[in-house]
């Protein structure tokens, strides 16, 4: 065997080990993550802190007192944007909410929500469509550091004018400085959005159904898992939605390839917005 196939080798097995390790210290689970992706992130953290092996990163993460949160952080990738991918809820705003208009009370659910720019986003929506008042959004995350963020509805200035231009396209009504105020180099957003939402900490991999909603977005998420764990999480969110529910996954997402596709009809097929048709009896 050639040394660099031999070196991959040793990297799978010893990666294989470390996850088995972290899920039984710590309780989170990376072992049906992609791969590729998350050797990527473990090598780049190894290269960073001129480690040789992931041995060595091991010992840190069972011996160093809060290194285990630098790994989290490595693994769990919390890029997000307001109105990220405005299509998106421009979708939503014309095919879903004409139906959820109809309903007494609606519950949605943000899945992997990382600092609540999409909850946010969301809220002012629903606000818009005079809709938030009889909403209850549930917004939840594995990792609890990026949930503190959310909570204060505090982002950097800097982002305004990309988010704005964001909430213009998704086909947002008002001037979206509306929704907040500025002071010096943060944006504070309007508390009042804040009143129907519930952050929580839970975990797609571990944690079971989380209620019974209307709505689910979880965008960006399933990409970085493999397709055990897209099948299992697909699952779970198939369990917590009504019959006649919606799950948006956004246009790099698909439900085409899971188990639970037949259960589903196709609302938006760029946007990856899908209706469930059937009942669940769990
Ligand atoms: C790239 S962000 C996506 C944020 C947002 N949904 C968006 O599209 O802009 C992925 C988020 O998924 C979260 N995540 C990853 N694995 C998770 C799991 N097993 N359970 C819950 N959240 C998870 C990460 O912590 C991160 O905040």
């Amino acid at each position: 065997m050639h040394l660099p196939d031999q070196l991959n080798n040793i990297q799978n097995i010893e990666l294989t080990h470390f996850f088995e390790l972290i899920f039984n210290v710590y309780g989170y689970d990376f072992r049906n993550y992609n791969k590729a992706h998350v050797k990527r992130r473990i090598l780049n953290r190894i290269n960073n802190l001129g480690l040789k092996s992931i041995s060595e990163l091991q010992h840190k993460v069972l011996h160093e007192e809060g290194f285990f949160d630098l790994i989290l952080r490595d693994l769990s990738i919390n890029v997000t944007e307001m109105y990220r991918e405005p299509g998106f809820y421009k979708s939503l705003r014309n095919e879903i909410i004409p139906i959820l208009r109809t309903y007494p009370y609606i519950k949605v659910w943000h899945a992997g929500c990382a600092t609540g720019e999409e909850v946010y986003s969301f809220a002012i929506l629903l606000q818009e469509e005079g809709l938030y008042d009889r909403s209850q959004i549930y917004a939840t995350d594995f990792n609890p550091i990026v949930l503190e963020t959310a909570k204060k509805a505090i982002y950097p200035v800097s982002k305004i004018k990309e988010y704005t231009l964001n909430y213009q396209k998704s086909g947002g009504k008002n001037s979206f400085s509306d929704y907040y105020v500025a002071r010096y180099e943060s944006v504070i957003f309007n508390q009042s959005l804040k009143k129907n939402i519930v952050f929580a900490e839970h975990n797609l991999v571990t944690d079971g159904v989380f209620a019974e909603v209307n709505l689910i977005i979880c965008r960006n998420v399933l990409i970085y898992f493999n397709k055990e764990l897209q099948n299992k999480v697909t699952g779970l969110f198939t369990e917590s939605l009504i019959k006649g529910g919606y799950l948006g996954l956004g246009s790099k997402e698909n439900l085409m390839f899971t188990d639970v596709f037949d259960q589903y009809q196709v609302v938006d097929a760029k946007e990856k917005i899908y209706k469930k048709t059937i009942f669940s009896s769990k």
